[in-house]
C-alpha cells in the first residue's frame, strides 16, 4: 500500500462511516435503561455501540480484506496482522446516552505500526474529519490546519477525565495548572473529536490519561496531517497504546508538556 492507495482507502470509507453515523443518529433517544450494559465503573455500552461496530467491521473488511482489527467492543478477532483497522464505533457513549449531541465514529488504519488513514465523524453535525499519510487533513472537503496560538496563556485546552481513578491528585494538579495558566479548559466527552478539534484549530492543545488506541488512532493522524504534534506524557511516541496522550498545535507543546510532567511528577 502506498500514498495513492491511502487516499483511495480513505475515500472508500466515506460512505461506510456516514452509513454508521446515520444508524447511530437514528437510535439517539431510543436506548432504554435495560438495554444499557455496564462494562466497568462509569463505562457504559448498548446495542448501538455493538451494532455500529459490526457494521464497520463488515464494510471495512470488504475494502481491505488483508487487514485485521482492534476494536473497542470486541465483536471480531483482535490484532494479529501487519495492517489493522482501529475502531471506536461510538466515541462519546456517555454523551449519546444522555442525549448530548457530541459523539463520533472513529476509524484509524495502522500499517506496520504507522497510522496511514484516519476518519472521525461527528454524528449530529455530519462534520467529517479525515486524513491520509502525507495527504493533508480535511473537514468535509476543506483543508484544515492547527491554530497558530503561540503560548499557553492564549490557548484553549481540551481534556478528559478517566472513568475510574485511584489517585486524583495528579489530575487535579494538572487541571489546576491549565485553569490558571491557559485561556480556558473544556471537557467535551469524545476523545476522537478532541483530537479533531486541535487539528482544525478550535482547541490549541488536548491531553488525557487512560485512553485506548481506538480513542486516539483516527484523530491522531488527522492532527499530524494538519500540522500538529502528538506525544505521550514523556514526549515520546507511545501515545497510541501507552494510555496517555498530549496533542497540540506544536507551538504550545513544550509548555503544555512541561506542565504535565511537573504535575504528574514524571
Ligand atoms: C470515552 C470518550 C471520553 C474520554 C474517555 C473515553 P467512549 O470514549 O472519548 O471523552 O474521556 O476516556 O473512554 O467510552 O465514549 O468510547
Ligand atoms: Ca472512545
Ligand atoms: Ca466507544
Amino acid at each position: 500500500m502506498d500514498h495513492k492507495d491511502y487516499k483511495n482507502i480513505c475515500t472508500q470509507c466515506f460512505p461506510v462511516i456516514h452509513n454508521v453515523g446515520s444508524f447511530i443518529k437514528k437510535e439517539l433517544g431510543s436506548v432504554s435503561t435495560e438495554q444499557i450494559e455496564v462494562k466497568g465503573l462509569n463505562s457504559l455500552v448498548s446495542y448501538v455501540d455493538k451494532t455500529a461496530e459490526e457494521m464497520l467491521v463488515k464494510a471495512l473488511a470488504e475494502i481491505l480484506p488483508e487487514a485485521g482489527f482492534i476494536t473497542e467492543e470486541n465483536t471480531v478477532e483482535q490484532g494479529g496482522k501487519d495492517v489493522l483497522w482501529i475502531i471506536d464505533p461510538l466515541d462519546g457513549t456517555n454523551n449519546f446516552l444522555h442525549g448530548i449531541p457530541h459523539f463520533a465514529v472513529s476509524i484509524g488504519l495502522l500499517q506496520h505500526d504507522e497510522l496511514v488513514v484516519g476518519l472521525v465523524l461527528e454524528v449530529n453535525s455530519k462534520e467529517l474529519f479525515y486524513a491520509w499519510k502525507d495527504g493533508g487533513a480535511y473537514r468535509n472537503g476543506d483543508k484544515i490546519k492547527v491554530s497558530t496560538t503561540p503560548t499557553l496563556s492564549e490557548a484553549l485546552v481540551g481534556t478528559g477525565f478517566p472513568y475510574k481513578v485511584d489517585d486524583v491528585a495528579p489530575l487535579i494538579r494538572t487541571l489546576g495548572h491549565f485553569m490558571r495558566y491557559a485561556r480556558g479548559v473544556r471537557r467535551m466527552g469524545a476523545a476522537a473529536l478532541d483530537l479533531a478539534y486541535v487539528a482544525c484549530g478550535r482547541f490549541d492543545a488536548y491531553y488525557e490519561t487512560t485512553l485506548s488506541a481506538w480513542d486516539a488512532a483516527g484523530g491522531a493522524i488527522i492532527l499530524k496531517e494538519a500540522g500538529g504534534m502528538v506525544s505521550d506524557f514523556r514526549g515520546g511516541s507511545n501515545y497510541l497504546f501507552g494510555e496517555e496522550l498530549i496533542a497540540s498545535n506544536g507551538l504550545v507543546h513544550k509548555e503544555a508538556l512541561k506542565a504535565i510532567k511537573k504535575n504528574f511528577r514524571i
